[in-house]
């Protein structure tokens, strides 16, 4: 191919396409403008859809995002699986081409596994490398002494393997104690179970708690050298395991950010919660902006380094948990970003228990297909469904809880104001043409949402205090079981103090799932947003157009259009064709997570992850390559 001036012409014609292309794909239709959450995988604006809406009552539009959305991601859904490696030959030449470097000594036996045992995802594991990569730069000394030395940290136990077996322990004194060990280490030897025989000598560090803890400042990881002091610091005795007012999540977090970015400075990051310009971004999280505008992924990679008035919508940055700032390698079940942590799949969906096990009967100890509380789907009520506490955070500093990502939630939905919404439905329903108009938040609310705090937790954290916590969000003293959900077709998944060990449950209900969260787990390559769940952006202000979409407009919406479908009897009024794109969702969720969300898949994942591991714990990790 030669690179003259006109196939540099040709490519900037494609680019310019592309751009159109996808401004006319993935718009959003918005009245409102602000930028809730500037963020690339947030569905880009479209000017000039915007000059057709604004400044009229009511307009219509012929096409609706969220088809495409759904078609676009069934595709790359499929293109992922079609291209996976269909031999071992090719499975080590994909690895090459990726990662520059032999796949890890054992490869061919970790191929027999995945071989035998259907795993469908081969060579999506970039997870594994980019978790891995750092430890690169230390030497294999450092990397063991590193790993034994983590396991003293508190809350973290030590899997050490010895003649190919598991081992358990929580170090206590000094002395390994083989009582008081996690549940997280008790998960993870039981993930590595099946090919713990063919794994070397060596020793994991499994953090016991669901936070991510590493967090290294900027400067260290470019000069690890540097680290010796803090090194030194964390293992002097002085160490408490939660920050008790020195220091706390926000903090250690923005050092991690590269010097000159927005969170470096201090006024933006730690005053930023007087200045009028967070105070009014915040409020935003709060208003009833951005209501048409769709995610196209969860978070998992927003940048709070760029953007640090956001951290004060999660509590997720408030956590009572001390972090680290050198770089151990600990074993986590997820991480938001700037976290060092390594991946790897959550106890709770390897295990089976009454809370968060789809089809889990506890008295017999069985695993059913079905779960014995599932409702079919046309006994399915409409509504949006969720229930928790009131934890989500912590208290390092305390007073911010009204803001985190539980209580912005059920404050949402509890809302009661006349204030308007924009809602885009179909009008007539069924039809091609989709109208907005503005509806009342208390209607809306009474007929879309079921979203309620099961128990109040740490009432102190929040402004105002437990009067407050009570009049602001709804409260339902029933408690909830698992089951419960399946009564309804759309099930919230947040965050909680760390990443939702729920989702595989809900995922594989016959329910839809909506999910936002800040964390990264293992299986991000594996799973398609708008294919196996519905991607929720941090405000949540979608969802109300999400159920619009899928259900129809609700009676308050088609009496605020004036619809012409008022004269239909109230079942035709549904909307047949979003009621079937629903439930094929709630259906590639339930297929994912029975044909790539299996134990045996998580357990693909850990062993290959624990080659990878063997080779930078050698001391020649030459010798640790696999070569054909
Ligand atoms: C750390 O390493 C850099 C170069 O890699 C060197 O210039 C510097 O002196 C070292 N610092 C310490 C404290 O050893
Ligand atoms: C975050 O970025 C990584 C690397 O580009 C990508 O593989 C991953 O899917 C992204 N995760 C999310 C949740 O967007
Ligand atoms: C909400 O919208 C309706 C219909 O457009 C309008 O009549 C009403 O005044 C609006 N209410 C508020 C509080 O803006
Ligand atoms: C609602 O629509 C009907 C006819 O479809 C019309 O007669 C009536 O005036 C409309 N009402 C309002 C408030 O616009």
């Amino acid at each position: 191919m030669h690179d003259g001036p006109g196939s540099k012409r040709g490519f900037l014609y494609v680019a310019a396409v592309l751009v159109i292309f996808m401004q006319a794909g993935f718009w959003s239709a918005r009245r409102k403008t602000q930028d809730v959450f500037p963020d690339t995988s947030l569905v880009p604006k479209a000017p000039n859809f915007l000059s057709l809406i604004q400044g009229q009552s009511k307009t219509t539009i012929k096409e609706h995002p969220i088809p495409k959305l759904m078609a676009e991601a069934e595709i790359q859904f499929r293109e992922r699986i079609s291209r996976q490696s269909k031999t071992l030959a090719q499975a080590v030449a994909e690895y090459k081409k990726r990662f520059k470097r032999d796949p890890p000594r054992g490869f061919d036996d970790w191929w027999k596994f995945v071989q035998d045992n259907g795993v469908l995802m081969v060579d999506e594991y970039n997870a594994i490398t980019e978790d891995l990569e750092p430890f690169w730069s230390l030497t294999p000394g450092e990397f063991r002494e590193r790993a034994s030395l983590a396991g003293h940290l508190p809350s973290i136990d030590l899997v050490k393997v010895r003649g190919g077996e598991g081992k358990a322990v929580n170090i206590k004194d000094g002395l390994d104690n083989p009582d008081g060990v996690s549940a997280r280490a008790k998960g993870f030897l039981l993930m590595i179970e099946k090919f713990q025989d063919k794994l070397p000598d060596m020793d994991f560090a499994i953090n016991a708690m669901a936070e991510g803890r590493i967090l290294v400042p900027w400067e260290h990881r470019q000069y690890p050298n540097l680290t010796e002091g803090a090194l030194a610091a964390q293992l002097s005795g002085q160490y408490s395991p939660d920050w008790r007012g020195e220091g706390n999540v926000w903090e250690a977090f923005r050092r991690t950010c590269e010097p000159g970015s927005p969170a470096r400075h201090l006024f933006s990051s730690t005053r930023a919660s007087t200045s009028t310009s967070t105070q009014a971004r915040l409020s935003q999280l709060d208003a009833h902006s951005d209501e048409v505008t769709f995610a196209r992924n969860v978070q998992g990679n927003f940048s709070y380094c760029r953007n640090p008035w956001a951290h004060y919508s999660q509590g997720h940055f408030f956590s009572d948990w001390r972090t680290i700032p050198v770089l151990f390698p600990i074993f986590s079940p997820a991480k938001a970003s700037g976290y060092l942590d390594i991946r790897v799949p959550s106890h709770y969906y390897h295990g089976q228990t009454r809370r968060y096990t789809y089809g889990w009967d506890p008295v017999n100890l069985e695993l059913h297909p079905v779960d014995h509380m599932e409702t079919p789907w046309e006994l399915k009520s409409d509504k949006v469904f969720w229930r928790g506490a009131s934890t989500g955070g912590g208290s390092s500093p305390p007073g911010f809880a009204g803001q985190y990502q539980r209580h912005r939630l059920v404050r949402m939905a509890s809302d009661q104001s006349a204030i308007n919404r924009t809602i885009l439905f179909a009008d007539p329903p069924g039809s091609p043409t989709y109208a907005f108009t503005e509806v009342a938040t208390a209607a809306l609310n009474k007929e879309v949402m079921d979203v309620a705090f099961v128990k109040l937790v740490d009432a102190f954290n929040f402004p105002g205090g437990f009067e407050a916590l009570l009049r602001d969000h709804r409260f339902d003293e029933g408690g909830v079981n698992l089951g419960d959900h399946w009564k309804h077709k759309y099930l919230v998944d947040v965050d909680g103090m760390g990443y939702s060990g729920r989702f595989f449950s809900f995922l594989e209900s016959d329910s839809a799932v909506l999910k936002a969260t800040v964390y990264r787990e293992f299986f991000e390559e594996w799973i398609q947003p708008w294919l196996h769940y519905i991607p929720l952006s941090p405000t949540y202000h979608e969802i109300y157009n999400i159920h619009a979409f899928f259900s129809g407009g609700t009676e308050s919406t088609l009496h605020a259009a004036n619809s012409t479908a008022l004269s239909l009897p109230p079942a035709q009024r549904k909307s047949v064709d979003g009621d079937r794109r629903l439930r094929r969702i709630a259906r590639a969720g339930k297929q994912w997570k029975r044909t790539l969300g299996r134990r045996v898949d998580m357990e693909a994942y850990v062993y290959r992850l624990c080659l990878e591991y063997a080779r930078l714990w050698s001391d020649d990790r030459d010798s640790m390559n696999f070569t054909l």
